[in-house]
């Protein structure tokens, strides 16, 4: 605290030099550049392909596109009330306020007032029913941003609303049995009377409840649409979304226009994190209504605060529990209530309830198990996709029995969480009857055990605690097991478009988006790859509805999955065309022909890849394609809750420690060590990045990032950055060893790589369980802790004063 600012800062630049050559090393950068003068363009660390502009803060955002003369803006009028019926709207003081141009309302809409993911229960304006303080009710447009934001600001007064009592938790949503989908129920027997008669038979049995907080996705970028009219009834969309296809659709049918009228775009996202996948919908509708109605370009963007208000973020889960162990641990039946809010509309509650059931058993066989999924209907707004799509929610339930069973049975949780790993021979059957075949849990995790030295440093930890009264420090190490498919079948599939250009430079361009996450790097360095050209060479355009059609989310981490394998498909196309025309050229076989450092090896001669494309074109080769994939094998029963949803499993772990001041509840990460299995990387950086980002924001949600609606009139108090503490640079712990894991996916993948969007959120378990072992030190170890998720500082100290209530007793 007292050290001069100099040392300070000189103290933070090391430590930043220190990071940075241990990235270095973590790359293993001589094996790469040989393969990439050898012509490999993928397993190679390159840098983001924009990350030249992001730097530079050029890198053009929906906001900065030059606007279009005569562009208005729009601002939404707010609920300012949780639950009620809506009965007066008296909008002339709205419309006689400086600059406003127009005032619509649900009745304006010439289509559907429905912006529905799946279910169409979703309102793009207030019918009447009012379900959450924060819906929009009306939609002002006007010169400026901020004259339309100072009209809708007035929604308080102009709106009349008769008030019913709201229902914020899902705890209450449940005892009301109100739900925005039906219940699901997963089981699954092996042995006689199934997951009850396992518990009732088993040595020793757990009761227990717990909660776990949402969070808030806190892209950088909010929700942003620019609409524009285009002849003939058309409409132009420039929207910050992960799902172009499904803002055309929604768009098209609030304009009750057919999907060919309408064009959406989008070059990069400033994060979605899932956010952006159904959520961007209500804007693009209002944006393209207003547009419709006043024939200008309209731009709809949201203020920080009314992005929280306004939209959903990840799921709050409330578990009751019930199991069944030996004395080693192993859990011998298990049954679970999972409840959800899901907010005021189905929105993709459903999915992430069926993400959530199918990661209850995380990295361990479950023999006998029974799940009851409910997705509690909420006056508060629509919850929806957020990095691990329900599947963090699943595993936490099953990661915190085991720790509450070793406790119990005063053994160290990794060994209890070793004695229930999946088999790899038997022992292998999840819940929902798939077959986990590529099994690399045991090896992956022993690793790490031996690299973080968890062990002798579980025993430093108990003498330091042994000495020190104030401050506890705390260790665990927590494995993930995150299947790879979106679980829904005939999402499963992406299309892409390559153009060779007659001067040898290449366009890509796919169905996925880029948010940040690489997408567009993978793909281009699959194209390069392919067609044995420089990464230079490769230039990735815009996700554009007029391009490839019909395309899924860029989610569930299958973007790289999907799209590359598309692309990969749409370039091989292009390069046999150009194999059989350097064959005729100079004889030889087609297929002997070798692309490689923008050479083409052809029958013991040697031509640039652009002499033969321009030869190419000369004899009317046609040099562009479109490419496609279906991923194989996959198979869902909806209805039971079966089959094989996953193409395949991605794996990790990590070993956190932590310092916990007793006093305060106030908490250090002070290292944590992580193992991640990537397959065979396509770019070692990006995957590194994205597993380091994936932690921390996972560290955020189980410690610090805490939603809080006021319990009566309903508000999300915690709408600002303000009063919701996202972790930052400051949370980084000083040591972080972050490492891939040696090995390659065992399904046909693009190049054996495996997804790393999503399932690195599940790493910081070892965060929160570290926590919980710092505050089960302080109550000497004689009680399983009472902690639930969000772990904030206030939280803590409770359990703290809960375990030490329970040493004295
Ligand atoms: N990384 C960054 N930088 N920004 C993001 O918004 N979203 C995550 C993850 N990584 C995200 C990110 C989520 S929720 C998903 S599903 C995947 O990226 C989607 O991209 P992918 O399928 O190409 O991995
Ligand atoms: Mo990611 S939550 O599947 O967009």
């Amino acid at each position: 605290m007292n050290q001069p600012v100099d040392a300070r800062l000189l103290q933070r630049a090391e430590t930043f030099s220190d990071y940075l050559q241990n990235t270095a090393t973590r790359i293993d950068q001589s094996a790469e550049a040989r393969a990439e003068r050898a012509g490999a363009r993928v397993g190679v660390s390159r840098p983001h392909e924009s990350a030249h502009l992001h730097v530079a803060g050029e890198a053009a955002y929906i906001d900065d596109l030059p606007e279009l003369a005569g562009t208005l803006h729009c601002a939404l009028g707010l609920s300012p009330v949780a639950h009620g019926t809506l009965t007066g709207l008296s909008l002339d003081r709205v419309h006689a306020m400086p600059g406003v141009v127009d005032v619509i309302t649900a009745a304006d809409l010439p289509g559907a007032n429905d912006c529905g993911a799946i279910v169409p229960d979703d309102p793009i304006l207030c019918d009447g029913e009012v379900r959450y303080l924060g819906q929009p009710v009306f939609a002002v447009v006007a010169q400026t941003r901020d004259a339309a934001r100072r009209a809708a600001a007035l929604a308080r007064d102009a709106l009349t609303i008769s008030p019913l009592p709201p229902v914020l938790t899902p705890q209450q949503a449940h005892a009301l049995q109100q739900y925005v989908l039906p219940p699901m129920h997963l089981a699954r027997a092996t042995t006689e009377g199934g997951a009850q008669a396992a518990i009732a038979r088993a040595p020793h049995r757990l009761r227990g409840t717990l909660s776990v907080g949402g969070q808030e996705q806190f892209y950088l970028e909010g929700q942003i649409s620019y609409a524009t009219p285009k002849e003939d009834g058309g409409m132009h969309v420039h929207c910050s979304t992960q799902h172009p296809s499904e803002m055309q659709h929604l768009v098209a049918r609030a304009l009750n226009v057919p999907s060919n009228h309408v064009q959406v775009e989008c070059r990069r996202m400033g994060g979605g994190f899932g956010g952006k996948e159904s959520q961007s919908a209500l804007f693009a509708c209002v944006a393209a209504v207003a547009a419709r109605r006043l024939r200008r370009p309209v731009k709809l963007r949201l203020d920080r605060d009314d992005d929280f208000l306004v939209t959903g973020r990840r799921h709050c889960f409330w578990y009751e529990y019930e199991v069944g162990y030996d004395a080693a641990g192993k859990v011998l039946g298990a049954e679970i209530t999972l409840v959800s809010r899901a907010g005021h509309s189905a929105d993709l509650s459903g999915p992430v309830m069926t993400r959530a059931m199918c990661h209850f058993d995380n990295a361990y066989w479950l023999p006998d198990v029974s799940m009851h999924g409910f997705s509690g209907k909420t006056n508060t707004q629509s919850n929806t996709a957020f990095r691990g799509f329900g599947g963090p929610q699943g595993a936490i339930a099953i990661e915190n029995i085991l720790d509450s069973v070793a406790r119990t049975l005063g053994k160290d949780p990794l060994d209890v969480r070793r004695a229930n790993f999946y088999g790899k021979a038997h022992n292998n059957v999840t819940p929902y009857g798939q077959t986990v075949t590529d099994n690399i849990i045991h090896e992956l995790s022993a690793q790490l055990e031996a690299s973080s030295g968890y062990r002798s440093r579980r025993a430093e930890i108990a003498a330091f605690n042994a000495a020190s009264p104030v401050l506890k420090r705390g260790i665990a190490l927590t494995p993930v097991k995150f299947g790879i498919s979106f679980n829904v079948k005939h999402l499963n599939q992406a299309g892409a478009l390559v153009h060779v250009y007659t001067d040898g430079s290449v366009l890509v361009n796919h169905g996925g988006t880029e948010m940040g996450q690489g997408l567009n790097t993978k793909v281009a360095q699959v194209v390069a790859h392919e067609l044995g050209v420089g990464f230079e060479r490769v230039r990735v355009t815009a996700t554009d509805t007029q391009k490839v059609a019909n395309t899924s989310a860029t989610a569930a981490s299958t973007g790289a999955d999907l799209n590359g394998k598309a692309a990969q498909d749409a370039a091989r196309q292009i390069r046999e065309r150009l194999a059989a025309c350097a064959a005729q050229l100079h004889g030889g076989e087609p297929a002997a022909v070798r692309f490689a450092n923008d050479l083409v090896q052809v029958n013991g001669r040697q031509m640039a890849f652009c002499a033969l494309v321009d030869h190419a074109y000369l004899e009317r080769v046609q040099l562009w394609s479109d490419g496609f994939y279906a991923t194989p094998g996959l198979s869902w029963d909806k209805d039971k809750m079966q089959g094989r949803p996953f193409f395949y499993f991605a794996y990790g772990a990590a070993a956190s420690e932590v310092v916990v001041d007793t006093l305060t509840g106030e908490w250090k990460l002070l290292r944590a060590d992580i193992l991640h299995d990537a397959g065979t990387s396509l770019n070692p950086a990006i995957d590194i990045g994205q597993i380091e980002g994936a932690f921390i924001q996972g560290m955020g949600w189980l410690t610090t990032e805490e939603l809080v609606w006021h319990p009566t009139s309903g508000k999300l108090t915690t709408h600002a950055p303000s009063t919701y503490k996202i972790p930052t640079a400051n949370d980084c712990p000083p040591v972080l060893h972050c490492e891939l894991f040696k090995g390659q996916n065992a399904e046909d993948s693009i190049h054996r790589s495996k997804a790393v969007g999503e399932p690195p959120l599940l790493l910081p378990f070892s965060v929160f369980f570290a926590i919980r072992d710092a505050v089960s030190a302080a109550g000497g170890h004689h009680s399983d802790p009472p902690l639930s998720a969000p772990a904030t500082s206030e939280s803590i100290l409770r359990a703290i004063t809960a375990v030490q209530a329970a040493q004295e007793a």
